[in-house]
């Protein structure tokens, strides 16, 4: 029997799996009793620290809790598996947006140059692992993983903001999309490869760190152009800076507007990963590109949204029991 424990989002969701029970609890990663108490229970193999206040805009609102779950709680977690001896492999999931402002392509090598509190909390728990590793011989690999998205992100970052809105347009249930910076560039992959890279990671023999990456970069504008022509729908750009927005061309809509509201104080132009180590040493490579990955969550977010329009029983069925 394999036993691991996901710490999510500032949360202790653990997983044991045997025969065809799962037992899930709860907890609160920054309550170190609780922590202790659930290594104890679990015993796990295997722990998978995905635990962050995640977003990127919203930690300059909340720099303190965005630091205490991403940097304090990783911390929390690897000295509670070194008093216990638990000899757990760790996953600490880093994040591309610790290379910040260092010059793309970014790789295991290049400087981390952070633009945001959240940014600078992961980073300082890439060096607890790593310090963690050489002072006591702990298990730990850190995945630096590229953005990473699929049907199931939160409506509040960029790709799902855009499909979800995309979609209710389509459905005439909301006027426009309006987004902050429409020229920083992602390199943009489909979630569940980078899980599996994740589980690749802790099959190694020894520990090390990873860049997951496509090596594809675009930029916000080109991800909504690319979203709504697959709907259908063709875009003309017209203004620039706050006033630019995307007028769909056969109605003459306004879709498409901007808003200093959706801008970061400081913000992480491009990244683009080269995940040739993951590549050479975990036979890992991405398999969705861009076009499918856009296609993917435009069609799940219209069927969603035309579901929540014509009856909600269809949409617990297929949405939120699954979630
Ligand atoms: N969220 C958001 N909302 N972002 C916008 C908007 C908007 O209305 N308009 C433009 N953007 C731009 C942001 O300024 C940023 O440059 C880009 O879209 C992507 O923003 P997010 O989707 O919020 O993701 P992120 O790149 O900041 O961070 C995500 O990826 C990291 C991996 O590199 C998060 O998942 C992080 O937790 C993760 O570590």
């Amino acid at each position: 029997m394999r036993r691991s424990s996901t710490f999510n989002t500032g949360r202790i969701d653990h997983l044991i799996e045997g025969g065809h029970d799962f037992d899930f609890r709860r907890g609160d990663l920054n309550d170190t009793n609780c922590l202790v108490s659930v290594l104890n229970e679990v015993q796990p193999d295997e722990i998978y620290n995905l635990a962050a206040q995640s977003h990127v805009k919203v930690s300059f609102e909340t720099p303190v809790y965005s630091f205490e779950t991403a940097a304090v709680g990783a911390l929390k977690l690897f000295d509670a598996v070194r008093c216990l001896g638990a000899g757990a492999r760790i996953y600490q999931a880093c994040s591309s947006e610790m290379f910040g402002a260092a010059p793309a392509p970014q790789n295991e090598g290049t400087p981390f140059l952070p633009r945001s509190p959240y940014a600078a909390a992961k980073i300082a728990a890439y060096h607890l692992a790593v310090n963690y590793r050489d002072a006591y011989g702990m298990w730990i690999a850190n995945g630096i993983l590229f953005n990473h998205e699929s049907p199931r992100r939160g409506e509040t970052f960029v790709t799902r903001k855009i499909t979800r809105a995309l979609a209710r347009i389509k459905l005439g249930i909301q006027d426009r999309l309006v987004l902050g910076n429409l020229y920083s560039r992602r390199d943009w992959g489909y979630a569940p490869e980078y899980v599996r890279a994740m589980w690749l990671m802790l099959q190694q023999e020894a520990p090390n760190d990873f860049v997951i990456a496509t090596g594809q970069s675009h930029s916000v504008k080109e991800f909504v152009e690319a979203a709504f022509e697959y709907a259908g729908m063709r875009l003309e750009w017209e203004g620039e800076g706050l006033r630019e927005r995307g007028i769909e061309r056969s109605s003459g809509r306004s879709v498409v507007e901007v808003d200093a509201r959706y801008m970061r104080p400081t913000e992480v132009e491009f990244l683009l990963g080269d995940a040739g180590k993951a590549r050479r040493k975990l036979g890992w490579t991405h398999r969705t590109d861009f076009e499918e990955l856009v296609a993917k969550m435009v069609d799940a977010d219209v069927r969603r949204e035309s579901m929540l329009l014509h009856g909600t029983r269809a949409y617990n069925e297929q949405w939120r029991t699954h979630i």
